[in-house]
């Protein structure tokens, strides 16, 4: 009994560690330049959400000076960063979330 009650508590702490939440990793990497529908000193997760797809947020978000020029930016101003993979994806989820209706 006590073992399947200790596999249990493992199980969920894994379960938490694997489940990144968007909202918290925008908070703590994104927010000084990005807002969520205003401009920012970056462009608002919505202008993004309407024309770019998850593998091109992911890839902005991984390597922005060789992604920012095909997107059309003179300048590289965004840092890259180095998140794990459920904290890429749950950020990518979460700028996709703001897609205005209809785009
Ligand atoms: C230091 C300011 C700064 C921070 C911090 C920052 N960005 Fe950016 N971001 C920018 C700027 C400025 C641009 C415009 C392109 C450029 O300068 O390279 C940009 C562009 C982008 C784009 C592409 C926009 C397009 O045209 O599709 C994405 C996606 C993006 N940022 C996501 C993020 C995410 C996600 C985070 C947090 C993990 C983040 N940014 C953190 C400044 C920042």
């Amino acid at each position: 009994m006590r073992h399947i009650l200790w596999s249990f508590i493992v199980l969920i702490l894994v379960v938490q560690e694997g489940n990144a939440n968007g909202k918290k990793v925008f908070e703590t990497y994104c927010w000084g330049c990005h807002h969520q529908t205003a401009v920012a000193f970056g462009p608002p997760f919505s202008d993004i959400a309407s024309k770019r797809s998850a593998e091109e947020i992911q890839a902005m978000i991984t390597d922005p000076q060789g992604v920012s020029k095909l997107f059309g930016y003179k300048r590289n101003a965004m840092p890259p960063f180095r998140l794990k993979p459920d904290e890429l994806k749950a950020i990518t989820e979460y700028i996709l979330s703001y897609k205005p209706k209809g785009k």
